[in-house]
């Protein structure tokens, strides 16, 4: 996905700008750029690929300057090429841009800009006609021109500008794009997204919608749609910025697994005292709100909509209200029933997601109560709901999501506890069991970690299966879809997963001697249904790698291979259920020399349509 960072000071704009781009690489992105204002005219540089390729193209000593603007490209409009990146210039170069977002409307500026100023445009971009639309209004006050320019724009977007006649300054603006000003001492920057500052400032200004924010060296002014300037409070970045490392694991999706364990614990702890109460500290949500809740909507992306599934289970078990999960692309878009009694969770480890946001706007507007499962804090989703109910995963770099999904399904798990004590539904009893057992999950997941060699072998064994079906019931149903996606998206295999139930209607046609089937077995009432599902599968000729609880042994008679998870109840197996699924898909995708920490095609933040 596409980065910015821009930087004002009073030298080497170029070093911390490369620098800060190098820090969004994870996100995704197939070409970069660069440009500063030098010697009273914007100098800009950029090329497809790897930011090592811009690097060789800017490597001489005279392009640099004290200020400048960079951008990672993740194509949208017009293929991945050293024209398409950005920055774009506008006629004469005298204004730079880079964008993050997409303008709507492109198409209708770029005919007004060609037909009534003659413009003459290099690349296929979309963002190419904010460069050309600062330049048009631009009478020596870059502010103003960009205040104008997004007069025109429809869509979303994060925009940094320079021109060549004000060199000491960027002008920023931001709609439904991250945006963040870094506070420096005696230089400022700005970026898309806050690790690409760490390196050099912790103190930072969350820019919110529609405002508009200048940098020189010395000042960061924000103003809001209106013009008038904006008092904004000091966000300090808690981060370690040796977190975003690979700290000796050889990719930052294995480190991110074995995380898990601390990540499970912080979110626990942040919202459970030594009591055992679950504290809402900071969620505004009374007793009376959740007794007048009579539907929960979950609506997300991917990874965080497969948190949702567990998560309907939990809130329908626990709190007995009816919950509807779906994914934000789908929900947006059908009119769906909400109204004030709804309860819409959005769940989104970055909180960037366009369809998870626009989805949140859209229960918004029909008057439910918005309460949000995120892990960036201050991301866009968290901002624009009522509550906010943090993951306490840390940074996640690697594409494939994995602790960010574990400690959603922690949130869940509390969510769906302290609604059902909050209505009176479930029992002390009930809830000190529940609790417990989610108190001993970090300890059972260390176990699974412990068996990673057993999991390497079974990767060794089966990677080059080109199929690979997911099979589950009840709550390993909702598990059985987060393996799959882990094991497709980085390994390239095509997977899939299904109710082990729905297998007879269909999907049993395909099984074959080349059919791998990871049938998970870890509920205790439907254990039995689950073997049968195996040697309908074997039957067919179906390698089965069967997941169980441990003592559950029956399940090496029927499957070729057996994966226990520890003893556990039947609630709190998804934690630990998907562990292994995850660690198989990464040594899977390790014996196929896949580039596993950023997989083709993909990016960590999907903030376009
Ligand atoms: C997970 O491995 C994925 N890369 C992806 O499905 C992700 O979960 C999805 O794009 C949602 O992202 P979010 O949690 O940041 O909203």
């Amino acid at each position: 996905m596409c980065g910015i960072v821009g930087f004002v000071g009073t030298e080497n704009a170029k070093e911390r700008i490369v620098d800060g781009l190098k820090r969004l690489e994870y996100r995704g992105y197939d070409s970069a750029g660069i440009a500063l204002p030098i010697d009273g005219k914007i100098q800009i540089r950029k090329h497809v690929g790897e930011i090592t390729n811009l690097e060789k193209i800017i490597a001489d000593d005279s392009f640099d300057a004290p200020v400048g603007i960079g951008h990672t490209r993740w194509a949208t409009h017009g293929a991945p090429s050293d024209i398409n990146a950005h920055p774009h210039g506008n006629q004469d170069d005298s204004i730079a841009i880079v964008h993050n977002g997409i303008i709507e409307n492109y198409q209708e500026i770029r005919e007004w800009l060609a037909r009534e100023y003659g413009v003459q445009f290099k690349s296929e971009t979309d963002s190419e006609v904010i460069a050309h639309l600062i330049g048009i209004y631009y009478d020596g006050d870059l502010l103003s021109a960009v205040n104008k320019a997004v007069e025109d724009m429809r869509g979303a977007y994060a925009v940094c500008a320079i021109a060549a006649a004000e060199p000491d300054k960027i002008v920023a603006v931001r709609k439904d794009a991250p945006l963040v000003a870094g506070i420096g001492r005696g230089c400022n920057f700005i970026a898309s997204d806050i690790p690409a500052l760490l390196k050099y400032v912790r103190e930072v200004y969350l820019i919110e919608n529609n405002e508009t924010v200048v940098l020189t060296k010395d000042d960061i002014t924000i103003y809001n749609d209106r013009g008038q300037k904006v008092k904004r409070d000091v966000f300090h970045v808690n981060w370690d910025a040796d977190a975003a490392e690979k700290e000796g694991y050889d990719h930052f999706m294995i480190k991110e697994i074995h995380e898990q364990p601390k990540g499970i614990q912080e979110t626990l702890m942040r919202r459970v005292d030594e009591e055992g109460n679950i504290n809402l500290d900071g969620i505004a949500m009374t007793k009376e709100d959740i007794e007048g809740f009579n539907k929960v909507y979950i609506v997300a992306c991917g990874t965080a909509y497969h948190a949702g599934l567990v998560g309907k289970s939990l809130i329908e078990k626990l709190a007995k209200i009816p919950v509807e999960v779906d994914v934000a692309s789908e929900f947006r878009y059908r009119d769906p029933f909400v109204d004030e009694n709804t309860l819409f969770i959005a769940i989104s480890q970055s909180g960037e997601t366009l369809d998870t946001l626009a989805a949140l706007r859209e229960a918004k507007a029909k008057g439910a109560r918005i309460l949000s499962v995120v892990n960036v804090v201050g991301s866009s989703v968290a901002r624009e709901s009522d509550d906010v109910f943090y993951t306490w995963a840390g940074p996640e770099i690697a594409v494939a999501s994995t602790k960010a999904y574990t400690t959603q399904l922690i949130c869940m798990y509390l969510i769906a506890l302290y609604m059902g004590r909050t209505k009176g539904i479930l029992s002390q009893g009930e809830y000190d069991r529940i609790l417990n057992e989610l108190k001993a999950l970090p300890e059972k997941v260390e176990e699974i970690l412990a068996k990673e060699e057993q999991l390497a072998f079974l990767a060794k064994k089966f990677h080059h299966k080109e199929h690979v079906f997911f099979i589950g019931r009840g709550l390993d149903c909702g598990v059985s879809y987060e393996g799959s996606l882990k094991l497709k998206e980085i390994s390239y295999i095509h997977s899939f997963a299904i109710a082990a139930g729905e297998l007879k209607h269909g999907t049993i046609a395909l099984m074959d001697p080349d059919s791998l089937v990871v049938a998970l077995a870890t509920q205790d009432d439907l254990y039995e249904k689950m073997v049968s599902n195996i040697v309908e599968v074997t039957a067919r000729g179906a390698r089965v790698i069967g997941m169980a609880k441990e003592g559950r042994v029956e399940i090496e008679q029927v499957a070729d291979e057996a994966v226990y998870i520890p003893s556990c109840a039947d609630e709190v197996t998804p934690v630990l259920t998907v562990i292994p699924l995850q660690i198989f898909a990464y040594y899977v995708a390790k014996e196929r020399g896949c580039n596993i920490d950023k997989p083709k095609n993909l990016a960590k933040s999907v903030t376009v349509e």
